[in-house]
């Protein structure tokens, strides 16, 4: 006997930052993203019965067996009560696409991890009944932090905050009663540099631990979600590209004053950033910008503007970018069983 089963799931863009954790893979503060929806990850799994205990686990990326991210997978679906039973019965053969380039700035462990942990969790039969996204958030989450974001959309909001009904620091949460405005965010993802990371997150994270500035820094990401929640609510564009900016440097200001302190914004960075700045002055038009961990810019408008964005991106940015990827606010991902039949 073989189950099929297929995962769709998205990446996000983070408003407010996760950066620092604690215990199995905890945020020290919350953190508010933005769902995306043409940059995602599919995963196929095939699970065919076997008789012998054995741990017999395939891993296929776009086609091929990379040892790289093999390892973190295999240690991940072993490590999770969830898929005990599951890893005990079956053989699984997962395969697992992009629906965007590598290292083109966007989060692929988020998507990546949301659409294994969701279509393990679908194969192992151990939802609790109506808590599939919590139970999903939770596992992917374990995987890579961001990940538990991208379950819902447009926005998301992850880590206990106080006086937020059902906030917790073990999933994510939607982000209930979004403006009309913010319902259409577009993001346009612009490619300054596509070469692999120089530092990882998990390097990123475990240099919070020994930061001089890191209280001050958790205090502040959950003050930005607090208020990032209410703006979201009153559609005032002016504070949400306000703490949006500043928590992108913020992000960054954290990685060069650490202990071992590093740079990954390149001057291509500063000179989109700051065309953007001078086309928002010129024009009055809502818009503003957000960084991941890398050097590439993350362009946030509402639809409403998006002949004059992509203007302004063919005429004044184009020579300095390798590519841009049109992306907008999703609503997060689906699993589905296709087939159980006789192998
Ligand atoms: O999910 P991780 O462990 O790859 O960390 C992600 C950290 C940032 O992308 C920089 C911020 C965030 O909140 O997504």
């Amino acid at each position: 006997m073989h189950k099929v089963f297929t995962a769709k799931y998205p990446s996000n863009i983070a408003l407010v930052k996760y950066w620092g954790k604690y215990g199995n893979q905890l945020p020290r503060n919350a953190s508010l993203s933005m769902t995306l929806c043409k940059a995602y990850t599919e995963v196929s799994l095939i699970c065919i019965k076997k008789k012998n205990p054995e741990v017999k686990i395939e891993y296929f990326f776009e086609g091929s067996t990379g040892p790289a991210f093999y390892e973190r997978i295999l240690r991940y679906i072993i490590g999770q009560n969830e898929f005990e039973k599951l890893v005990r019965n079956y053989t699984l053969k997962i395969s697992s696409k992009n629906s965007f380039p590598h290292s083109a700035g966007i989060a692929s462990s988020a998507s990546a991890f949301a659409a294994i942990a969701a279509v393990l969790l679908k194969a192992s039969n151990t939802i609790r009944a109506g808590q599939f996204n919590e139970q999903a958030s939770r596992l992917a989450r374990l995987g890579s932090g961001s990940a538990c974001r991208s379950f819902y959309g447009p926005f998301s909001l992850w880590g206990k905050l106080e006086g937020v009904k059902d906030s917790s620091d073990e999933y994510a949460i939607p982000v209930e009663n979004v403006h009309k405005v913010f319902k259409s965010m577009m993001d346009a993802i612009l490619i300054v540099d596509d070469s692999p990371k120089k530092v990882s997150s998990s390097k990123g994270h475990s240099l919070m631990k020994e930061h001089p500035y890191a209280a001050a820094r958790f205090r502040d990401a959950n003050k930005n979600c607090k208020e990032m929640l209410s703006v979201l609510r009153s559609g005032d564009f002016e504070n949400f590209a306000f703490i949006t900016e500043r928590e992108a440097l913020s992000l960054h200001a954290m990685m060069m004053t650490s202990r071992e302190h590093y740079l990954l914004i390149r001057s291509g960075t500063v000179k989109v950033i700051e065309e953007i700045l001078r086309f928002r002055k010129e024009t009055g038009l809502p818009l503003c910008y957000t960084l991941d961990a890398g050097p590439n810019v993350h362009l946030l408008y509402p639809a409403s503007i998006r002949e004059q964005v992509h203007t302004f991106i063919q005429q004044d940015l184009f020579n300095d970018l390798k590519t841009v990827i049109y992306d907008s606010a999703g609503s997060g991902g689906t699993v589905l069983k296709v087939n159980n039949g006789k192998a």
